[in-house]
């Protein structure tokens, strides 16, 4: 299948960054930039929570999405400092990203957990953008595709051919986050198409044929057209480059152009 069949994403993760007058600074700067993907190209703004109805209402009216960056598993009831779902949507946030690495690695995250999360935010009318990945030790010991393969299979479980379609799966090497150390685009195209094989396995080839798989990890301005240019990456998640409007809306006019 042509990927310009697919849905193509960009998708900012602010992580913790910005307070609610400086999201608004920078959406209002990211707006106009990239009104042009309007029917082409998605553009998201993951933010903080405290940054959501600031950055839903700064973005009414534009082509910019927004995104949190976590939810419960729970609908509600006694989990102090968590949010659910349903407070999400209410809000009208659309996009949440689920098993983001940070999230694996510093706050104690598992496969499990993240197949809940991303049960209770399709469950509850959002779209997951789930993050898998290997670590540098993982890579280094040939066991990228199994690691890929079990986070994947554990996240989706539970999800059907119907729901598979709110779901956006970010391939985010763990050893490129935040380092500076991107993957090649040869490394980040292949495990992308392991991605999509894995879903063929699990549901059917259409269905992997549709799913926009986009690739992140020290994605910017200067690497982005190459990785963007590659037939099974549909998109990036950016962290640090998301934080600059210019650099962002670089990323958003390679990937109209790719
Ligand atoms: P980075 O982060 O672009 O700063 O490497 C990507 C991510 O964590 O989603």
């Amino acid at each position: 299948m042509n990927k310009s069949t697919r849905k193509a994403i960009i998708a900012g993760n602010w992580k913790m960054n910005k307070t609610r007058p400086e999201a608004k600074e920078l959406l209002e700067a990211i707006k106009p930039l990239v009104a042009n993907a309007e029917g082409n190209v998605e553009v998201i703004a993951c933010v903080p929570f405290t940054n959501l109805e600031t950055a839903i209402n700064t973005t009414a009216g534009s082509n910019v999405k927004v995104g949190a960056e976590n939810v419960h598993f729970e609908k509600s009831g006694a989990f102090t400092g968590e949010i659910s779902a349903d407070m999400l949507a209410e809000l009208g946030v659309e996009y949440v990203v689920i098993g983001h690495s940070e999230r694996r690695q510093y706050f104690g995250e598992t496969d499990e957990t993240v197949n809940k999360r991303l049960l209770a935010a399709i469950g509850g009318g959002l779209k997951a953008i789930l993050c898998v990945g290997e670590t540098l030790e993982q890579r280094e010991q040939g066991i990228t595709e199994e690691v890929i393969a079990m986070q994947t299979k554990i996240a989706l479980q539970g999800t059907c051919e119907k729901c598979i379609k709110n779901v956006v799966i970010a391939y985010e090497p763990v050893w490129a986050i935040g380092t500076g150390k991107v993957a090649t685009p040869e490394q980040a195209q292949d495990v992308c198409a392991f991605i999509r094989k894995t879903i063929a396995g699990l549901f059917n080839q259409e269905v992997a044929d549709g799913i926009t798989i986009q690739y992140g990890g020290s994605m910017n301005a200067k690497n982005c057209a190459e990785l963007l240019a590659k037939p099974d990456i549909d998109g990036g998640l950016i962290g640090g480059a998301s934080l600059k409007a210019e650099d962002f809306n670089t990323i958003v006019q390679a990937a109209v152009n790719g």
